[in-house]
């Protein structure tokens, strides 16, 4: 595997910060029910999948990645318990009564990924998505700089003002935990520091990059994180 990147992530349980409370809690809000069609998009290499199957225990999980790598992850993880497809997560397929998507609408804006979602929801439908969030209104440059010139990068009621323009409604919302933070970040410490010994220098700059991230997390923690919203179609 030539891609420095994917050589840090594959194999990671987490790709981004998450505790299987959250996925409980946007299910218990969005009235998920046990026989619910869920979609895992941008589900990388598929942490979310069991807290998703636990929501719906009769129904059926569908995750989707455009990354094949994480795909053959979730694959070889899940087995036949769960559907899995690399593919565009903004052109889903459908219909399905709950969207999971935890860090990965940002890629794509969630005004378009919304508005792209609708026609896949069926009745009653909802979407969890977690996006980057400022929680002050006075943001250091670090905790602004912490998420690389993401030019979206607002607050609260700016994110529920782009999901107003996707013509959706905000059911409830809360903060991603320090703890899913660290469930992230903890793992990917060690695996940097394990990677360092034999990196060449396209993979040391993955890992340089990767260790300043989580120092700068430490930071910013209290200033900026992700900020978890439950929608529905209005
Ligand atoms: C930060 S990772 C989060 C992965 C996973 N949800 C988690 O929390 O561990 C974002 C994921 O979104 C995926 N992604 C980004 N854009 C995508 C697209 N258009 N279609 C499918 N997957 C996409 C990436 O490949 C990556 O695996």
């Amino acid at each position: 595997m030539s891609d420095p990147i994917l050589t840090l992530y594959q194999g990671l349980e987490r790709l981004g910060p998450g505790a299987p409370e959250d996925v409980a809690w946007a299910a218990h809000v969005a009235d998920v029910p046990p026989d619910a069609r869920i979609c895992d998009a941008g589900c990388g290499t598929g942490a979310d999948i069991p807290a998703l199957m636990a929501v719906a225990p009769v129904g059926h999980v569908t995750a989707v990645d455009e990354a094949k790598l994480f795909i053959d992850e979730v694959l070889a993880r899940y087995g036949t318990t769960v559907r899995a497809y690399a593919g565009d997560m903004v052109k889903l397929k459908g219909p399905y009564d709950f969207i999971w998507s935890a860090g990965a609408v940002y890629f794509h804006g969630v005004t378009k990924v919304l508005r792209a979602w609708r026609p896949v929801l069926a009745k009653g439908g909802a979407v969890a998505f977690s996006e980057p969030c400022l929680f002050t209104d006075t943001p250091s440059e670090a905790a602004v700089a912490f998420w690389g010139g993401y030019t979206p990068l607002t607050d609260a009621a700016g994110i529920a003002k782009q999901v107003g323009a996707a013509d959706y409604e905000v059911l409830a919302t809360r903060r991603v935990s320090d703890a899913a933070w660290q469930s992230y970040y903890g793992p990917l410490a060690e695996r940097v520091e394990a990677l360092r010994r034999n990196a060449d220098p396209a993979l040391a700059l993955v890992l340089d990059e990767a260790a300043t991230e989580i120092a700068a997390w430490e930071t910013v923690r209290g200033e900026t994180g992700y900020l978890l919203s439950v929608v529905r179609p209005a």
